[in-house]
């Protein structure tokens, strides 16, 4: 049997373990949230020519932790030397994505580094994300139990058009959604706002430079 036959059949054993755990430990509703991401991913991985695998293994894994109580969390952190901000501790439910890439380390054996970041990150993203990461940000949002957001019918077709400018709208909408709720924002949303923010207006302006270009050259 080939090398990669093998590592395919330890991967299709993985997900049925995970999804077993899941059906066993998580409340109903956030099991079929996780299925959603964990489907959305993949269809977002298929668009973007991701691995669609690791799409679905972190979209299944990426809130293994979100119902630990606030407490256990910031033991949890303590005790396994989880670096915790000082946001966090005023909000601990912020920490489900770092505990989560720890249990799927830990509890499943999920060693690849770009599926534990897009787990640690899928909350608030981060500047120069992975394909990976931004596919499952993204699908966090759009999945198809969300219901919430105010644009999420424009947001789910940029999703399919454009990953960079999805995850602009996202964490716009997010900053605009804590603002008014006042809710404390997390300086690393702002980061990746920003992030995007700059990358989609460089590249306008490279396109921009590209068309006048080519005019010139018509002329
Ligand atoms: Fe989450
Ligand atoms: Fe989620």
């Amino acid at each position: 049997m080939k090398q990669e036959e093998k590592r395919g059949i330890r991967m299709t054993v993985r997900i049925s373990r995970i999804k077993k755990t899941l059906e066993k430990e998580l409340k109903p509703s956030r099991l079929t949230h996780t299925t959603g991401v964990a489907y959305t991913a993949m269809a977002l991985a298929m668009r973007y020519e991701g691995d669609i695998k690791k799409a679905e293994i972190a979209g299944l894994l990426h809130d293994i932790a979100k119902d630990i109580p606030s407490k256990r969390a910031l033991k949890m952190c303590d005790k396994w030397n989880i670096a915790v901000t000082s946001i966090e501790k005023r909000n601990p439910f912020l920490l489900h994505g770092k505990l989560g890439a720890y249990y799927a380390l830990s509890e499943f054996g999920v060693e690849d580094t770009d599926i534990l970041n897009a787990i640690i990150y899928h909350t608030t993203g981060r500047p120069k994300m992975s394909l990976l990461e931004k596919i499952v940000f993204v699908a966090d949002y759009i999945e198809p139990g969300r219901d919430k957001a105010v644009r999420l019918k424009e947001i789910r077709r940029i999703a399919f058009i454009d990953i960079d400018q999805a995850v602009y709208e996202i964490t716009g909408d997010i900053l605009a959604y804590l603002k008014t709720v006042e809710g404390e924002i997390d300086p690393q949303t702002i980061q990746t706002y920003e992030y995007y923010k700059n990358l989609l207006k460089n590249r306008a302006a490279v396109e921009k430079k590209d068309d006048n270009s080519i005019t010139d050259d018509e002329d």
